[in-house]
């Protein structure tokens, strides 16, 4: 479960923690399927062959369809929302996945507890705008966000960036292009990668533009 965040940690990135109750079934799948997938608590986490992450699953239906497309990869999952997971939960049992393990929580805390150069891909997919100005510095992308996620990529790992928000765009990629761990990949920002899955938020199209889509290798 996440914590509230620590006095000079991070400013909450994420809204709302919970929406509707969740249905009995999504209660029983809390129960009896996150104790065997949930990341422990605490402590280093032990990762073992090629893994992938995905920040801010939401209803972790990007998440599951990459893990079963790519059974013989691990994926860490990080979102905080309650539903999220629940949801999440549910296409890991329907998929019958076993190659997923989620952190209920605040994927910063996760990323802290990884081995560096753990990672060989990490997906960043519409998260929170928070459009308004005053707002911006609760964004996930961030300066001091890009160094330690650099730290648990490995070299030639694979960063994916999508948003529909034209200034977290301009300035997500400035932030990340400004880091020198980072090269990015040329291609047309306006069309989603041949490898992409629609993900829940993407197709309520609330932002102000139409997705766009930034890759970036680490060096
Ligand atoms: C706008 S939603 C998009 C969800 C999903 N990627 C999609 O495209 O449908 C952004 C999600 O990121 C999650 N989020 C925000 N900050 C986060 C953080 N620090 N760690 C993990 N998840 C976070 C929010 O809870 C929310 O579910």
């Amino acid at each position: 479960m996440t914590t509230p965040q620590q006095p000079g940690g991070p400013l909450r990135s994420f809204g709302r923690l919970k929406a509707r109750p969740l249905k009995s079934r999504q209660a029983a799948l809390f129960d009896s399927l996150l104790p065997k997938v949930a990341v422990s608590a605490e402590g280093p986490v032990a990762i073992s062959g090629e893994t992938w992450m995905e920040i801010g699953f939401g209803g972790g239906e990007h998440l599951a369809a990459q893990a079963a497309r790519h059974p013989d990869i691990a994926f860490l999952g990080a979102e905080p929302f309650v539903n999220g997971v629940a949801s999440a939960l549910r296409h890991i049992e329907e998929g019958g996945l076993e190659n997923v393990r989620l952190w209920q929580g605040d994927a910063r805390e996760l990323i802290a507890r990884l081995p560096s150069a753990a990672l060989r891909r990490v997906f960043i997919l519409f998260p929170d705008p928070w459009p308004k100005a005053r707002h911006h510095k609760r964004r996930l992308i961030q300066a001091d966000f890009v160094a330690d996620l650099a730290r648990v990529m490995a070299s030639g790992a694979r960063l994916r960036f999508a948003t529909d928000w034209e200034n977290y765009a301009e300035e997500g990629r400035a932030v990340i292009d400004a880091s020198p761990l980072f090269e990015a990949v040329a291609a047309d920002q306006n069309l989603a990668p041949e490898d992409h899955v629609v993900t829940r938020y993407e197709e309520k199209k609330l932002g102000d533009i139409a997705p766009v889509w930034f890759d970036w290798t680490k060096l």
